[in-house]
């Protein structure tokens, strides 16, 4: 079995749908593919680039990013949308739940962004008038900590496995894996990042890697013996034939070493 990533397709760009189309993805029955969140917030979008994806295949894994939660000019709020997404990935057959392919058990993680998780107190807050989730989403009055009400529905499923583990997640897990705020474009960004309650997950399942994405900066490396790894969907060129997804495991080898730093 061979596991690919990637994340953010981002596919209700229409030059993100064609190239994807275009990249064919042939040769994957026998392989799965995690994708890490941020197809598209018109869940028309969502279903067809997941059903599309379902049929190239054996087996695919998604969780929900904080677009798939917009809810522009509906009446519902995002939690509703949250479950409307995870009932179209069942329709689809996508897994949003942990499954065991091969030799390895992938487990989705499900998880929204907290401010607390900007460490370094580096954040720009007023840089978030921009932010489209501000505008875009809208919770029940119940939910307080969004990421919290996230992250005690994984708690089922936050154990060790009987095989070696990949988690995933949209939203990012660490501080350590978001550059210093003097390099980012978006000052906002760690204020609306990630969430230090995915990590406290990650260490008690301990797996081997853990995929993330969002921040749409490229990662790959081995933090307290996890490999983090974030491949977000760049469009090739057009006459770019390399594959857009990235392999993170095969049961026959040791995934491809990343640099440690
Ligand atoms: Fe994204
Ligand atoms: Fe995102």
């Amino acid at each position: 079995m061979r596991v690919y990533a990637i994340s953010d397709l981002h596919t209700d760009f229409r030059e993100n749908r064609a190239a994807l189309e275009r990249a064919g993805l042939a040769g994957h029955r026998d392989d799965a593919l995690i994708v890490a969140g941020d197809i598209a917030d018109n869940e028309s979008v969502v279903r067809e680039t997941l059903t599309w994806l379902a049929g190239r295949f054996r087996e695919v894994f998604f969780v929900p990013g904080n677009h798939e939660l917009w809810v522009r000019g509906e009446d519902r709020d995002s939690m509703d949308k949250f479950h409307a997404v995870l009932r179209l990935c069942d329709q689809a057959g996508v897994r949003t739940t942990p499954a065991r392919v091969g030799g390895v058990w992938v487990v989705p993680l499900f998880s929204w962004y907290d401010a607390d998780f900007d460490v370094r107190g580096e954040g720009v807050a007023d840089e978030l008038e921009a932010w489209s989730d501000r505008y875009f989403c809208r919770w029940p009055a119940h939910v307080t900590r969004v990421d919290q009400a996230f992250l005690q529905m994984n708690e089922p499923h936050v154990r060790r496995y009987d095989a070696p583990v990949i988690t995933f997640s949209h939203f990012v897990p660490r501080p350590e894996l978001l550059p210093p705020t003097r390099y980012l474009r978006f000052k906002g960004l760690p204020l609306v990042a990630g969430s230090l309650g995915i990590e406290s997950q990650i260490r008690r399942i301990q797996p081997r890697v853990h995929v993330f994405g969002h921040t749409h900066i490229p990662e790959d490396r081995v933090v307290d013996g996890v490999r983090y790894v974030q491949h977000y969907f760049r469009r090739p060129a057009a006459d770019d034939t390399q594959s857009p997804l990235k392999l993170v495991w095969t049961d026959d080898a040791p995934p491809a070493e990343p640099l440690f730093c």
